[in-house]
C-alpha cells in the first residue's frame, strides 16, 4: 500500500474496515468474532467507550513522556502487541511484521502458541519480548517448548489460561471454518475473491504452525496443525500445574486470562510476576464480564506485588488511559494490530502504533497528566448509562 493511502488510517476502524476489504470473509471473520452471541465481545468495547475521561486544565503539561516500565524494561509506552494466533495466516510473514514494527516503536511483543513463524526466526526482539503458552497434556513436550523459546532468548513466558474448553465462535461454525482446508465451492469463491490476499500466500507458500515441526502425528498445513494443538491443551492446569510450570521456566512469568480477585491472588502465590486481566477478547466464555470491569478489583488483589497488564477492546489511546486509570501498568491489543497487519502489513502496525501513542499523549495532556503512571487512581467518571451487567 502506498505511503499516501497509509497516512489517511486514522485508528484502528480504518485498518478494520481495509481488513474485511482484504481477508476471505471466512478469515476475517474468524479475527473479528467472538464466542456465542457475542455479547462479552461488545461488552469489552461498550464498557470501556462508556468511562468518561475528566478533563483537567491549568495545569503544567508542557513536559511529557509516555514511557513506561513493565515486564523488566523500559517501553517506549505502556503498550504491546499481544499473542493473536495465525496471524501468518492473515498476512504472510505477519508475526515477523509485528515484532519489528514493536521493536521500531520501542514496545514488547508476544508470539502466540498458535503462530506460523518459529520463534527463532523473529527479529531479535526488545526486553519483554514475550512467548505465549498453552500448557499441554504432554508436560514433557511443554518442557521441549519451553527450552525451544528459552533458547531463541524469550525472556518472558504468558501462560493463557482461560483455554480449558475452546470458544464456540458462531461465525466460524456459520462459515465452515473446519473445512477451509478441504474447501467447498462456497469457501473456494470467497478465498477466489480475495485475489490480494491469495497472491501473498502463494508468494510464501501454504503456512504451516511452527509448534508442530517434530509432530508428525499434528498432520499436513496450518488448520489441522492448529486443531490438533487445541486438543492437546490440558484442560487439568491448575494452581499446582502453575507451581510446577514456576519450576520449569527461569524467566519472568505472566498468566493470561485473569479476571477475578482470587485468581489473581493464587497466580501470585504459584509465583507469577504479571496477571494479564484478560477474557480472551470474549472468543471463550460468552456472558463474561468486560475486562475493564473486572480490572479494579483484580489490581486491588495484586497490590503491587506483581506487574497488572491489560488487554479486551483497546482500539484507542484513550482506552490505554482508561485501563491505567483503573489499575493495570500496561495495556496489551489483540485485534486493533491484527487489523492493521492485514491490512498493511509491517508498516500498517507502526502507522497504528503511532496514532495509539499520539491518542495516549493526547488524552494524558488533557486530563492535566504528564506521564502514564500519573493516571492511576486519578478521577475519571462511569457515564450516566448503566454499565454492562456486573458479577
Ligand atoms: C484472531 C485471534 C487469535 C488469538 N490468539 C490467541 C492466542 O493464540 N493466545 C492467546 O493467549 N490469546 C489469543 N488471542 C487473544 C488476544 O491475545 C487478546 O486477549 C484479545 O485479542 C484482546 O481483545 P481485543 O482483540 O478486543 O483487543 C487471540 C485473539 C484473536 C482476535
Amino acid at each position: 500500500m502506498s505511503e499516501g493511502r497509509l497516512a489517511r488510517f486514522a485508528s484502528a476502524e480504518d485498518f478494520r474496515l481495509e481488513a474485511r476489504r482484504r481477508l476471505p470473509r471466512i478469515l476475517f471473520d474468524y479475527l473479528d468474532g467472538g464466542a456465542c452471541g457475542e455479547t462479552t465481545m461488545a461488552a469489552n468495547l461498550a464498557d470501556l467507550a462508556r468511562i468518561r475521561l475528566a478533563p483537567r486544565v491549568l495545569r503544567d503539561v508542557a513536559a511529557r513522556s509516555l514511557a513506561a516500565s513493565f515486564l523488566g524494561a523500559r517501553q517506549a509506552m505502556p503498550v504491546m502487541l499481544g499473542p493473536v494466533g495465525s496471524l501468518g495466516l492473515f498476512r504472510a510473514g505477519g508475526e515477523a511484521a509485528a515484532f519489528r514494527a514493536a521493536r521500531q516503536a520501542g514496545i514488547p511483543a508476544c508470539l502466540s502458541s498458535f503462530a506460523v513463524t518459529r520463534p527463532e526466526d523473529l527479529p531479535g526482539g526488545r526486553g519483554g519480548d514475550a512467548f505465549q503458552l498453552y500448557v499441554l497434556k504432554d508436560r514433557g513436550r511443554t518442557e521441549a517448548i519451553l527450552e525451544r523459546v528459552a533458547a531463541a532468548g524469550f525472556g518472558t513466558l504468558f501462560v493463557t489460561v482461560d483455554t480449558a474448553v475452546s470458544g464456540i465462535r458462531e461465525r466460524d461454525l456459520r462459515n465452515g471454518l473446519r473445512r477451509l482446508a478441504r474447501p467447498d465451492l462456497r469457501i473456494l469463491a470467497d478465498l477466489a475473491s480475495h485475489p490480494r490476499w491469495c497472491a501473498g500466500m502463494a508468494r510464501n507458500g501454504l503456512p504451516a504452525m511452527m509448534l508442530a515441526e517434530g509432530w508428525p502425528e499434528a498432520g499436513r498445513g496450518y488448520l489441522a496443525q492448529a486443531a490438533f494443538l487445541a486438543g492437546q491443551i490440558d484442560p487439568g492446569f491448575d494452581g499446582k500445574g502453575l507451581e510446577w510450570l514456576r519450576t520449569r521456566w527461569r524467566g519472568r512469568l505472566a498468566v493470561k486470562g485473569v479476571m477475578c480477585a482470587e485468581d489473581a491472588r493464587i497466580a501470585i502465590d504459584c509465583g507469577a510476576d504479571a496477571v494479564v486481566v484478560s477474557n480472551h477478547g470474549g472468543r471463550q466464555l460468552d456472558g463474561a464480564r468486560s475486562t475493564i470491569r473486572a480490572l479494579p478489583a483484580v489490581a486491588e488483589a495484586v497490590a503491587g506485588r506483581a506487574e497488572v497488564l491489560f488487554d479486551g477492546g483497546i482500539r484507542r489511546g484513550g482506552d490505554v488511559l482508561k485501563a491505567l486509570m483503573r489499575g493495570a501498568d500496561a495495556c496489551l491489543l489483540g485485534r486493533a494490530y491484527a487489523y492493521a497487519a492485514a491490512a498493511a502489513g509491517e508498516a500498517g502496525i507502526a502507522v497504528l502504533l503511532r496514532r495509539i501513542g499520539a491518542e495516549l499523549d493526547a488524552a494524558m495532556a488533557l486530563s492535566g497528566m504528564t506521564a502514564p503512571g500519573a493516571g492511576r487512581g486519578a478521577a475519571s467518571e462511569p457515564a450516566a448509562s448503566p454499565p454492562s451487567p456486573g458479577p
